[in-house]
């Protein structure tokens, strides 16, 4: 898998479907941010903010960590599909691709 296909749903509603290279080794987050998104990463990607937070709408992807987890638990609307943008590898995606809703704390 060279590339990964993913279907973008901003806090506007506005879908968009991109694709990026695998084996750079990014994280979703800074795939996305790469691509324009307004993602604050306060903490740079080390699981402590939730402000790369995205939900998970389709696609096979890895099981989220521990440290993750501890996180996504201090949300208030956590939900089963929420992850981590910075906690996801693109080469995770089993598919090689998914459709997401980014940060829907924030709508
Ligand atoms: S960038 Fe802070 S938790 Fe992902």
């Amino acid at each position: 898998m060279q590339e990964v296909h993913l279907t973008v749903t901003d806090v506007l509603g506005k879908t968009r479907d991109l694709v990026f290279p695998t084996g750079m080794g990014l994280s979703l987050m800074e795939a996305l941010k790469g691509a324009g998104y307004p993602i604050e990463a306060v903490c740079g990607g080390m699981a402590l903010c939730a402000t790369c937070r995205v939900d998970w709408e389709e696609g096979a992807v890895s099981d989220p960590t521990e440290a993750e987890l501890d996180m996504l638990d201090t949300l208030p609307d956590f939900s089963p599909c929420s992850r981590l943008g910075c906690q996801i590898r693109l080469e995770s995606l089993a598919d090689g691709k998914a459709t997401i809703r980014l940060n829907p704390s924030k709508t």
